[in-house]
């Protein structure tokens, strides 16, 4: 598998990314494969990678943790890349390597409640150490020329979310933390697992939506439960953009839908990604990407059409016999396409 990772942050621009749209970091979902995906349906969108550890970043194979598709360097497709981490060094080392990767952001994951995350001190245990999370966020800034930012939640167990949100977004800032990803609900530590700290700890969205207007200063991101365009587009006015996640996964085209009003793109047809996202498994599965690790990641495309199952079914089970590049998608869309013309005459 080659990566180009040519690109330093040193030849690319050092504009600060659109983040008007941005797709959340997901562990396991927003790889590579299904980046260059969501970039097909919202180029203008702003991609998180998974988070990746600042241990891995240091000891691991960097450009299977950090590479990206060339063809995504050439297009300049924002991506920021999130790292978890609680050493203030480590996290710099790892950012100064992340420069050679072609990233247009570089975050710092302070949200995610996972036992293994809490048990290495970080994702959103720290938010009960905001002078250590601004020592770490002003390492990183300190090894880049990219900008820094910040994920985080509304707070965590018992702390105020008025007090303790505020203390913590003022010790960031004080470090230069010029945007924050505000996921809207606390993460109870204690008790729940990761997947239930997603849905259980109640949404505050005026909490987060007087922070924004507190700091008119700095960009906050609206994140948390935005699971179709016109909830999205409720909130975005109080916001300086919104983070969706798992709605992106599974419903790939709200982002579309978000991206026509927010950036006056027209909404791509199914059939125009389909054919895009085949040329792009042709070229992969060449160099040995199995098809299924890119089809995984579109089989919500058709989600609410007709042919819906058609696709969901033929391309997640298929995809892993099949030897000859993006036939299959190219294959099934059409089929879809047919279906609905069928049904619609
Ligand atoms: C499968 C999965 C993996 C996730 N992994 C991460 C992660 O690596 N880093 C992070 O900050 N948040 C992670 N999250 C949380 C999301 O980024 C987001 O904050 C959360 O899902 C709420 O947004 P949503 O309601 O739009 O999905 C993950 C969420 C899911 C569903």
């Amino acid at each position: 598998m080659r990566y180009n990772h040519a690109m330093t942050t040193g030849e690319r621009k050092m504009t600060a990314p659109d983040r008007r749209l941005s797709v959340a970091p997901m562990m396991d979902w927003t790889d590579r494969h299904c980046r260059h995906f969501h970039h097909h349906v919202a180029p203008d969108a702003l991609l998180f990678t998974e988070m990746v550890t600042a241990d891995a970043v240091i000891h691991g194979d960097r450009d299977r943790l950090l590479g990206q598709p060339p063809e995504d360097i050439d297009a300049a497709v924002p991506v920021a890349l999130q790292l978890g981490g609680s050493d203030p060094a480590r996290l710099a080392e790892a950012t100064r390597i992340a420069n050679d990767y072609g990233y247009a952001e570089v975050n710092l994951n302070v949200g995610c409640p996972s036992d293994r995350v809490q048990s290495g001190r970080f994702g959103a245990c720290l938010m009960a150490e905001p002078a250590l999370v601004a020592e770490c966020v002003s390492a990183m800034a300190g090894a880049t020329s990219l900008p820094v930012t910040v994920k985080c939640r509304i707070g965590i167990d018992d702390m105020d979310e008025e007090s303790g949100l505020d203390s913590f977004i003022d010790a960031i800032h004080g470090a230069g933390i010029m945007t924050v990803y505000l996921h809207a609900r606390k993460a109870w530590l204690q008790g729940l697992s990761p997947k239930e700290n997603r849905d259980i700890p109640p949404l505050n969205y005026d909490r987060a939506a007087r922070l924004a207007a507190a700091r008119p200063d700095m960009q906050v991101i609206l994140n948390g439960g935005l699971d179709n365009a016109g909830a999205a587009l409720e909130q975005l006015p109080s916001f300086a953009g919104v983070m969706i996640g798992r709605a992106a996964y599974r419903t790939p085209m709200i982002l579309a839908d978000l991206a026509a009003p927010v950036f006056g793109r027209e909404v791509p047809a199914r059939l125009q990604i389909a054919g895009a996202m085949a040329d792009y498994a042709d070229r992969h599965t060449a160099e040995g990407v199995p098809l299924h690790a890119i089809t995984r990641h579109m089989l919500g495309l058709y989600h609410g059409q007709r042919g819906a199952r058609l696709w969901r079914r033929h391309l997640g089970e298929e995809a892993r016999n099949r030897r000859d590049g993006g036939a299959l998608i190219r294959e099934v869309a059409a089929a879809c396409e047919e279906m609905a013309a069928r049904l619609a005459a």
